[in-house]
């Protein structure tokens, strides 16, 4: 494989926050970075588990019974069908590997929801 990108750069480039873009593929799944501040919303993937790398800054992956505190560096996969919230208090970049079918909130629709077209993006032609 002679093309390559650079997932950290591609995480700071991003102007959105919440707003994953897939930067390549791997079989059935998707590689994604975003750039995430704040608190997003409370989901869960009924069927996918959900893979975070966080590339740079720290992140609370909050569940209904207990919070997991990631720094860069730091992998952390959340179960299928586990209620998540993850909270940045300052900037944080992530990767992320998920399944084609992950929805972004899972079955849970809000104005923060991002479509899989919206995430798709012009990264994957660029970087494949
Ligand atoms: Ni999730």
């Amino acid at each position: 494989m002679d093309k390559h990108c650079n997932p950290l750069q591609i995480a700071e480039s991003l102007s959105e926050t919440w707003s994953p873009k897939v930067i390549s593929q791997l079989d059935n799944h998707y590689i994604k970075v975003a750039k995430l501040q704040g608190s997003f919303v409370w989901h869960e993937h009924a069927d996918q588990d959900e893979l975070f790398f966080i590339l740079k800054g720290s992140l609370l992956m909050e569940y209904e019974d207990k919070k997991v505190e990631l720094q860069a560096g730091d992998l952390h996969v959340v179960p299928k069908g586990t209620m998540h919230n993850p909270i940045a208090a300052e900037e944080c970049l992530v990767m992320l590997i998920e399944d084609r079918g992950t929805a972004h909130t899972g079955d849970t629709v809000s104005s923060a929801s991002r479509s899989i077209e919206e995430q798709l993006g012009s990264f994957v032609s660029k970087n494949r």
